[in-house]
């Protein structure tokens, strides 16, 4: 019997013409399987595709098992010409082969783990970078003979990016949002119900908003913001996969981040920073009248976490400062209420 295992997926996806595993989509991810669920598959490499005698029993003892969801998953499978695999993760570890990492990426896009949620260690050397293309995965070393194939035939193979994470879209589209640029969200982004993606805005992968939200800015890697909050057009949140920073960001509720703002801090609920500033952990902040604090300069990262703040650049002298918040931001209900 297997202890409560930690997710369960079956997927059908892309290989290369080695046999290697591009990308795979998992209709129906599961988040703690069954016991039942997990013995059940408990003997199936979580890397190697499944023949049709495979899947067929599979299908078959998925119905036994009571897995009804599963077993309809299966039966749809049953006649795939892409290949099909069943992943399932004892323990939350860190992804051992590309069917794992997209299983993993999927949990978090359904909202079935919160960023941070599921270990990602090493998920960069697992992924391997692809040719998103409109006849879908292509690797990379292929491409060349791909476009010569689809010329050939008089059409033109579009690639409409090349990367190791394909756009959420594509895989899942969670309830209640929009998404007005689709490239802009990774697979792997946290979308929470009510959340609105405008042009300029980006999720990237393990990172995403509670929702509602409006978010024309970037949300980085690892980044999570609080229901009720704004990121203002083209505004940024500092990532850790590169340019040395390491401190986790997030946004708590209600929180306004100006046009071309940007914040290397967390902030708690109820911060605003004002268009065009961006404060950095080391930035130094006059405090005017913060509750609780003496009117004095401190490092912002002195003021990570903290809630009903109010930063601004003094239009007169160049310092940062920072006041109590006294008119947090109200999200606009009319474009918030018909996702
Ligand atoms: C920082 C911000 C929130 C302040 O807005 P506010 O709270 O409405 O403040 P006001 O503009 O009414 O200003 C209040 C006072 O502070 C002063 N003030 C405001 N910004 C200042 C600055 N940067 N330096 C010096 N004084 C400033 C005002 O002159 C005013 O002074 P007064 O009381 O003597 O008249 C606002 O300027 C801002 O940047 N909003 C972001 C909007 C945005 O980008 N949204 C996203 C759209 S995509």
């Amino acid at each position: 019997m297997t202890d409560s295992p930690f997710a369960f997926g079956l997927g059908v996806g892309t290989h290369n013409q080695s046999g290697e595993w591009l990308e795979v989509f998992f209709p129906k991810p599961v988040l703690a399987p069954t016991a039942a669920l997990a013995d059940t598959v408990a003997a199936l490499q979580s890397d190697t595709a499944l023949s049709h005698d495979h899947l067929e029993s599979l299908h078959q003892s998925l119905i036994a098992a009571g897995a009804t969801e599963q077993a309809q998953v299966a039966a749809q499978f049953l006649d795939s010409q892409a290949p099909v695999v069943a992943v399932l993760l004892c323990q939350d570890s860190a992804p051992a082969s590309v069917p794992e990492a997209y299983l993993k990426l999927h949990l978090l896009s359904h909202r079935l783990v919160k960023p941070h949620g599921t270990s990602l260690e090493g998920l960069f050397g697992i992924l391997p970078n692809v040719a998103w293309t409109s006849e879908g995965a292509v690797d990379i070393a292929e491409l060349g003979a791909r476009q010569l194939a689809a010329r050939l035939r008089g059409e033109v193979l579009e690639v409409s990016c090349v990367d190791k994470f394909p756009k959420m879209t594509n895989y899942v589209v969670p309830t209640g949002v929009r998404i007005a640029h689709t490239a802009r969200v990774r697979l792997g982004a946290y979308l929470g119900e009510g959340t609105t993606i405008m042009h300029e805005g980006f999720v990237n992968f393990n990172a995403g908003s509670d929702g509602p939200g409006m978010i024309e800015g970037r949300i980085s890697a690892g980044v999570m913001v609080g229901s009720g909050s704004d990121l203002g057009g083209s505004s940024s949140t500092m990532g850790t996969l590169s340019g040395g920073g390491n401190i986790i960001i997030s946004l708590g509720r209600e929180c306004l981040l100006g046009a071309n703002a940007g914040t290397g801090i967390p902030l708690g609920d109820r911060c605003t920073i004002e268009a065009g500033l961006f404060v950095t952990a080391g930035t130094k902040v006059m405090l005017l009248d913060v509750e609780g604090m003496p009117s004095q300069s401190v490092k912002a990262r002195e003021l990570a976490g903290k809630s009903d703040l109010l930063f601004r650049r003094n239009s007169a002298t160049g310092a940062v400062e920072c006041l109590t918040n006294r008119s947090a931001i109200e999200l606009n209900t009319d474009l918030h209420a018909h996702n």
